[in-house]
């Protein structure tokens, strides 16, 4: 019987091959909406469409290149996975986050996961970066925890903790380069929903009252699994838009706006990144 362990191993054995001429990278990151021009600032990139590895989920949303690109950020070798599926595309949890299966199959080591999120908190801005300090997975605690079903040893233990899951020395790391590039750094709790559809006021006072500072729709499932794998990470929001806890008559989110100011803070999230992974080389 082919385990999802056999599936990804055949994806890291295929991407293997089309990147053999690149040093082996240890890092990886994800981009989110809107982030996908990140990986235009890889050097020396050799790019690939996910479809030419077998098992991957095929992405369908707008703004989801799904691409792999692999070459070095700031000096460090690095897979970048451009663009993610998502649950609510209709891909089981276990699809959502093979990914990240096949990055630790191929021996990445380090995951910076990006995404757009909508911030809870209404002094921050659209546009405003927020450093992932912990999540609540909303799904994952409902009955759509990645992890369900029987536990592969090989690929890590039953019970994985999931405290410190965004790794601390990382997190202080980025919040010492935020400062010497004299960028506002926001910090606090990713809440995964499921989406598609965005939140009600209800749903958003809901959301900030448990604790969280912003909410998304990708993720937290991602980051279980990379713990579960062994994988450090760090976590990084683009907060695209500001929930409107109390919207007036005529206020609607929108993907436009979400896709908007990512376009706008893009270079922000590069430099802040290319920061980061300069800092981590020199380590
Ligand atoms: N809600 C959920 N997901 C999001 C949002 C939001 O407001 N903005 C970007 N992704």
């Amino acid at each position: 019987m082919t385990t999802m362990r056999d599936q990804a191993r055949a994806a890291a054995e295929a991407m293997r091959a089309i990147l053999s001429d690149l040093p082996p990278a240890r890092t990886a990151l994800i981009t989110g909406s809107g982030l996908g021009a990140l990986a235009d600032s890889v050097e020396g990139a050799l790019r690939f469409p996910t479809r030419e590895l077998p098992h991957w989920p095929v992405s369908t949303v707008e703004g989801h290149a799904g691409q792999i690109v692999s070459g070095t950020l700031a000096g460090l070798p690095i897979v970048v996975m451009q663009g993610r599926v998502h649950f609510y595309e209709g891909y089981t949890i276990q699809a959502v986050t093979f990914p990240i299966r096949v990055l630790q199959a191929y021996g990445i080591e380090r995951l910076i996961v990006t995404n757009a999120a909508g911030g809870l908190e209404t002094s921050w801005q659209a546009g405003d970066i927020m450093l992932i300090s912990d999540h609540i997975n909303l799904p994952g605690m409902t009955g759509n925890n990645p992890l369900m079903g029987p536990n592969d040893d090989r690929l890590g233990t039953r019970f994985p903790p999931m405290e410190n899951a965004y790794n601390p020395r990382l997190r202080a790391l980025t919040r010492q380069v935020a400062a010497a590039q004299g960028l506002t750094l926001r910090e606090g709790v990713y809440v995964m929903v499921s989406g598609p559809s965005f939140e009600t006021a209800a749903e958003l006072r809901f959301l900030k009252a448990i604790g969280g500072q912003a909410v998304g729709m990708s993720t937290a499932p991602e980051v279980v699994v990379a713990r579960h794998a062994g994988i450090e990470v760090l976590g990084l929001s683009l907060i695209t838009n500001i929930a409107r806890l109390n919207p007036a008559p005529d206020e609607l989110t929108s993907h436009e706006e979400v896709l908007e100011t990512g376009t706008h803070a893009a270079p922000r999230m590069v430099s802040l990144l290319q920061g980061v992974l300069s800092a981590l080389g020199s380590d």
